[in-house]
């Protein structure tokens, strides 16, 4: 019989990039409430230290791991820092994504597909091969690949992300049918509009008081009648971490309060 304490992540440790802010910190926060000791990582150590604390103060353990993930050396050094505190990985989160800056595909320049690609599929490719190799050592492991309803829909001005986010649906596909054979679970999750930074990016350039008229007009258009929150979207993180998602590999769930379901809210000025 199904025993619900397959959803636990007690006795894990569990690497979350960008897990400092939006919704890495809220995966790194649930992970840690399921009982993973978790490692959080981004270029911002304030961030870090502050999700740490706030981890600690549940009883929690956390450790902020400051690096350039889209930098070959500073992801090796990240995973050398985890096994030096850790001494294992079992669960990998590759959350960390570069905010997109808007243009139009006739206007975007080779350095914002450098900044976006190389954190988005490059430094995802690269951590996941580094973290699958201690995984494989160790007997098996969890990758979680944090994509994009982007990748399967193309968002207007924001080409090269989409096209990243399709890609790291791609690479999860590609580790997933090679690790099987080292009980190495690789699955994506692909957010739809979340409040985050990232999702304030879009209307950088608005006093607040339109911001915030935009971004209510924005959630009506949602099927589900709202933007979502970095929490909707860590049970499936949970379950993509844990062992009660032992058979499930290459697959990928979708957490967009149904907007891929109405492919014309992405129109002009409608930035889901
Ligand atoms: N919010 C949404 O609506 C939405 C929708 C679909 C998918 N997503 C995806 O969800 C993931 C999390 O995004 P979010 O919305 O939570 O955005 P966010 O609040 O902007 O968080 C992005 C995280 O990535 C880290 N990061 C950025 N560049 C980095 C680098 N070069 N090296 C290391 N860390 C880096 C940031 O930390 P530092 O600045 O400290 O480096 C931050 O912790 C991303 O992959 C994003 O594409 C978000």
């Amino acid at each position: 019989m199904f025993d619900l304490t397959r959803f636990s992540l007690e006795g894990k440790v569990a690497v979350v990039t960008g897990g400092g802010r939006g919704i890495g910190q809220a995966i790194a926060m649930g992970f840690a409430k399921a009982g993973a000791k978790v490692a959080i990582t981004s270029r911002k150590i304030n961030d870090l230290e502050e999700t740490a604390a706030q981890i600690k103060a549940f009883g929690g353990e956390a450790v902020p791991i400051q690096a350039h993930l889209g930098k070959m050396e500073g992801i090796q050094a990240m995973i050398d820092t985890v096994m030096e505190k850790f001494g294992r990985i079992d669960i990998l989160v590759n959350n960390a994504g570069a905010s997109p800056a808007m243009a139009s595909v006739l206007d975007s320049e080779e350095r914002l597909w450098e900044t976006i690609m190389n954190l988005n599929m490059k430094g995802l490719y690269f951590i996941s091969q580094a973290a699958a190799r201690v995984m494989k050592k160790q007997g098996g492991g969890k990758i979680i690949n944090i994509a994009s309803i982007d990748g399967f829909h193309p968002e207007r001005t924001v080409s090269i992300y989409s096209i990243s986010k399709a890609g790291v649906r791609m690479i999860t596909k590609a580790f997933a049918s090679e690790l099987a054979e080292f009980n190495i679970q690789v699955n994506t999750i692909a957010p739809g509009p979340i409040h985050t930074k990232m999702m304030d990016s879009h209307w950088i350039n608005f006093t607040p008081e339109e911001a915030a008229k935009a971004k209510a007009a924005a959630g009506e258009l949602v099927p589900m009648g709202r933007i979502g929150e970095p929490d909707d979207i860590v049970g499936a993180a949970v379950y993509f971490a844990s062992p009660a998602s032992d058979y499930t590999t290459g697959t990928e769930v979708v957490i967009d309060g149904g907007v891929l379901l109405a492919p014309l809210l992405n129109a002009p000025g409608v930035p889901i």
